[in-house]
């Protein structure tokens, strides 16, 4: 067994290396044990899945395949670190894209193996909470965290920082699809929630009432695809050339319709759990309004709020990085039988 090279876990001090590459960007990144980040490095495949109005699994997993070798070199280096002084090797195994995830987990892997290093897998989700716990502004648990993004949205209650309890998540489509597919609808391009954001500042919100999923009832799960359904008769009723006219009010109302439908699960949540701090992350945190009225109502019940900042809020291999800090660490060879799932652990 001599030659199995074990390395001690988790040496003090010694950087991780992370791979993230769930669904359309390929990244990697570096991070001290203490949650400092020495690099970050995010490639997005967005220009590639644009003319399909979506990401397309296949053409992801291509690209990452092609990407994956230069982003991690590029994060290496402008952390200014060889494979040989990483102390730990981590990647995204859950939940994603499947053939996405597999080149991630595999080329961390071999990594991993190529230099007798430990390995951690983690999942997606627990790395968008774990943004938070990186410097240069760590908050540390509890908090209520809402994470709404192209792929999830979801309510969690963070005790922890090696987990999280989910308190709710969509019944159908996650938050930023909804945002994504209605952009769509009214002619903008994919992804469609930055465009949606951009036009609904010059619109009236007020203009068109669509309905909020879930608003009634006890559940913390949300749900945007009857959102998505009237916004599809609008537009047919309206017909081609008034909704290119009222596409401005159109993005508003819309886009209030699922900030509400986000704020409305969020204040629930709130009463029901006694935290007193609120995270909110993933690319829709992104969005003028839904920050806006975050923290209108977090100045309204005094509740301390963290937005990590764009690049941390987007998919990235830092928030990987600072989840793996507190997954089991794996040794060489045992990691390499680890498989890669398309959903989460249940
Ligand atoms: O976290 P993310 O980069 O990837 C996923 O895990 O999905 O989130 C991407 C999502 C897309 O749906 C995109 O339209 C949305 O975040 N998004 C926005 C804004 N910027 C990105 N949604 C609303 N307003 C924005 N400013
Ligand atoms: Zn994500």
């Amino acid at each position: 067994m001599a030659d199995r090279g074990w390395r001690s876990l988790s040496p003090a001090g010694d950087p991780l290396l992370a791979i993230e590459t769930s669904c359309d960007d390929t990244c990697a990144a570096l991070v001290t044990p203490g949650g400092e980040i020495l690099s970050n490095v995010i490639s997005s495949q967005a220009r590639f899945h644009e003319r399909y109005g979506g990401v397309v699994p296949e053409i992801a997993s291509r690209h990452h395949l092609e990407l994956v070798n230069a982003v991690v070199d590029e994060a290496l280096q402008a952390g200014g670190v060889g494979l040989r002084d990483v102390g730990l090797v981590a990647a995204t195994s859950r939940p994603g894209l499947i053939g996405a995830l597999l080149v991630g987990l595999s080329t961390a892997k071999g990594l991993a193996a190529a230099a007798r290093l430990p390995f951690a897998a983690v999942d997606h989700l627990h790395g968008h909470v774990a943004a938070n716990f990186l410097e240069p502004d760590p908050l540390d648990p509890p908090f209520l965290c809402l994470i709404a993004s192209g792929g999830h949205t979801l309510l969690a209650s963070v005790e922890r920082r090696d987990g999280y309890e989910l308190l709710g998540s969509t019944r159908d489509d996650a938050a930023g699809e909804a945002l994504d597919k209605g952009a769509r609808m009214i002619g903008l391009g994919y992804p469609g929630g930055a465009a949606i954001d951009r036009l609904a500042r010059r619109g009236d919100a007020g203009a068109f009432d669509f309905p909020l999923g879930m608003r009634r009832g006890d559940s913390l799960d949300f749900s945007f695809s009857g959102l998505k359904t009237a916004l599809v008769y609008k537009v047919r009723e309206l017909g081609p050339e008034r909704t290119l006219e009222r596409r401005a009010d159109l993005a508003a109302a819309y886009e209030r319709a699922v900030v509400e439908s986000l704020m409305v699960k969020l204040g629930q949540a709130v009463e029901r759990t006694a935290h007193r701090r609120l995270a909110i992350g993933g690319g829709v945190a992104a969005n003028t309004l839904l920050r806006s009225r975050v923290a209108e109502e977090c100045d309204a019940r005094g509740l301390e709020l963290k937005i990590p900042p764009p690049s941390l809020c987007t998919d990235n291999a830092a928030m990987i990085a600072s989840a793996a800090r507190y997954v089991p660490q794996v040794p060489y060879p045992d990691f390499l039988a680890f498989d890669a799932f398309a959903r989460s652990a249940a």
